[in-house]
């Protein structure tokens, strides 16, 4: 066995490992929902746009923007758009490593890579600062709601330019709001890659956690992934995800679509 062979089993074991190890299993849960009570998952930047995220997921999404190297991610929940400029710079660092493969010049202007956001309301401020971002020329926005059939219209009319297509859903968390997320835009999901359904963590924390909310336990994203996944067998759950991760606001959320 090779190093490169070798470092990867030990990586594979040590992740099962973790499977089967109760006590860290309980303090990643526990640490997840100490955290979010102090409203952890507030505290980050991306490239100086806050990001509503946990680090660990932010670095599961580095991982999946490698594997897949899309040309379209579509995202509904904007916020204050750190999650679209994170796309957006992954995708950047893609088209860096074409140009440096290939040995020709960059041109960032040029790229078809590209990130497509929804949301609600976009916030006059944060439009603004989003528009003025330098990863601004890859990010494109509707307002609106994303389960409004015009906006699965446009969302669809523009995805059906591109070839590599991954969608990451964190906008409203409740099971019927995410459902239809899964019926408009999973399908978008081209064979290989991924639908990242956030939030679905929510099915493990104590009941009433999320007081000022309307989701709750049994009614999430986990259980509307999991309603979903039962008529969707061309997708499933990428476990290793959550198994590496171990503190992640979307166990069962990493959607991989099979490619036959
Ligand atoms: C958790 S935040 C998104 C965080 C962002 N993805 C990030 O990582 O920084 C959720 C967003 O979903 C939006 N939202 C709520 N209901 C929505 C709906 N029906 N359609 C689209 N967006 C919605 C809210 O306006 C809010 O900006």
């Amino acid at each position: 066995m090779n190093p490169i062979e070798q470092f990867d089993q030990e990586r594979r074991e040590r992740l099962a490992s973790y499977a089967q190890d109760a006590a860290f299993q309980a303090l990643s849960r526990d640490w997840l929902q100490a955290s979010m009570q102090r409203k952890y998952v507030y505290n980050f930047d991306w490239l100086g746009r806050p990001i509503i995220q946990y680090p660990q997921d932010m670095a599961a999404m580095q991982e999946l923007v490698w594997r897949v190297k899309p040309d379209l991610i579509i995202e509904t929940g904007i916020a204050h758009g750190g999650s679209l400029v994170l796309s957006a710079s992954l995708l950047a660092l893609l088209d860096m490593c074409d140009a440096m493969e290939a040995g020709t010049a960059i041109d960032p202007r040029a790229s078809r890579r590209k990130v497509l956001g929804i949301d609600i309301d976009i916030r006059a401020h944060n439009r603004q600062a989003i528009e003025a971002h330098p990863m601004a020329s890859r990010i494109q926005m509707i307002q609106g709601s994303s389960i409004d059939p015009d906006v699965v219209q446009q969302v669809r009319e523009i995805a059906s330019g591109y070839s590599r297509v991954l969608v990451c859903l964190d906008s409203m968390h409740t099971h019927a709001h995410v459902l239809q997320e899964l019926n408009a835009y999973a399908p978008l999901v081209t064979p290989g890659s991924y639908c990242v359904v956030f939030d679905t963590f929510v099915e493990d924390m104590p009941q009433g956690f999320f007081a000022d909310r309307p989701w709750d336990v049994g009614n999430n994203p986990k259980t509307a992934v999991h309603e979903w996944l039962a008529r969707n067998p061309s997708f499933e759950v990428d476990r290793n995800c959550p198994a590496q991760l171990m503190v992640t606001v979307a166990p069962d959320g990493f959607l991989r679509r099979q490619t036959n």
